[in-house]
């Protein structure tokens, strides 16, 4: 059981979750996800760890509420317990003194993407942070980023702030100016890696990606959350969740990603009526 100390919205529909877990705190290096189980009879949703403190002994989960069970996540309080936390699961990124390195964020992807920033730039790195969204409230992270960055961008797709356009808009106009790049870095939608990864291909530069792909247990037992990288089947809880961004095929990966649309649809619906029928608003989320 894993006390919760604080959660709040960060943004709309992201929380912000600081669980007492000494352990975790301790051993987590950047890059690593774990797997929360909300109640007894919640799944597993695998969730990075955005930051830790492991002198106060708590983690930082931050999570979008795209379904049943991370709108479930979103409901509970502080003083309350989540039933179980396991990991630290995944490789941790290969964190060395690359030189200039463009650390992409797209959203919610922002939230894994600090921690490895954080320390690519305590290894000497020359941070240049992109951080997208589709408007400027859909931010997280952002005083945080930028205080581990050398240069900072950002780009909206409404063009409420910073350049109006996509991230990639962005790294190419990095490119045009002639700046030497060693490493991209991109976490994000799929969507959004795969243009990334097709942009930095064209130009030969490394690129590295954190694939959500689905997952069920975590440890490379069941066969849910694995992609082709280079014509190799991979697991992303244990190979990943960090792979070479040209040699992954996204398409492949978008499709497992909707493979359980239609349950994870009724799914929702049922725990939002049953929510209705317990809170009037149905806890907002109707
Ligand atoms: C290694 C790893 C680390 C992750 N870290 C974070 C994190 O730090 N913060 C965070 O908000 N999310 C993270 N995710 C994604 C998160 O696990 C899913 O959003 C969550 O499991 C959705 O559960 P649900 O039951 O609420 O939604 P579901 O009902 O399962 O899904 C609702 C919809 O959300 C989308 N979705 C579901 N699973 C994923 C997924 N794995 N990736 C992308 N979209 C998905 C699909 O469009 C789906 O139809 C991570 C995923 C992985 C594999
Ligand atoms: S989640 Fe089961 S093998 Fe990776």
């Amino acid at each position: 059981m894993y006390l919760i100390k604080e959660i709040k919205e960060i943004a709309p529909k992201i929380k912000k979750m600081v669980l007492e877990a000494p352990l975790l705190a301790k051993k987590h290096k950047a890059g690593q996800f774990v797997m929360v189980i909300n109640t007894e009879k919640g799944e597993r949703i695998p969730l990075t760890i955005a930051d830790k403190d492991p002198e106060k002994g708590e983690i930082t989960l931050i999570f979008q509420e795209v379904g049943k069970s991370t709108i479930e996540m979103g409901l509970r309080k502080p003083g309350e317990y989540i039933y179980d936390v396991v990991g630290p699961l995944g490789r941790p990124t290969h964190i060395i003194n690359y030189g200039n390195v463009v650390c992409i964020g797209g959203g919610v992807g922002t939230a894994p993407l600090y921690p490895i920033t954080k320390k690519m730039k305590e290894t000497g790195n020359y941070i240049i942070t992109i951080l997208g969204a589709r408007n400027k409230d859909l931010f997280i992270l952002e005083k945080e980023m930028e205080s581990v960055s050398d240069e900072f961008y950002q780009t909206t797709d409404d063009g409420t702030k910073g350049r109006h356009g996509l991230v990639t808009d962005e790294l190419q106009a990095l490119i045009d100016s002639g700046k030497k790049i060693d490493l991209v870095l991109a976490i994000g939608p799929a969507i959004m890696m795969k243009f990334v990864s097709l942009l930095t291909k064209k130009y030969n530069i490394p690129t590295m990606v954190s694939l959500n792909s689905i997952m069920v247990d975590g440890t490379g037992m069941c066969g849910a959350c694995r992609v082709s990288v280079g014509g190799v089947t991979k697991f992303v809880c244990v190979d990943g969740p960090e792979f070479d961004g040209h040699q992954v095929n996204f398409d492949e990966l978008l499709k497992r990603q909707a493979m359980y649309k239609d349950m994870e649809e009724i799914a929702l619906k049922k725990f939002l009526e049953e929510l209705k029928k317990k809170e009037p608003c149905g806890g907002c989320h109707a």
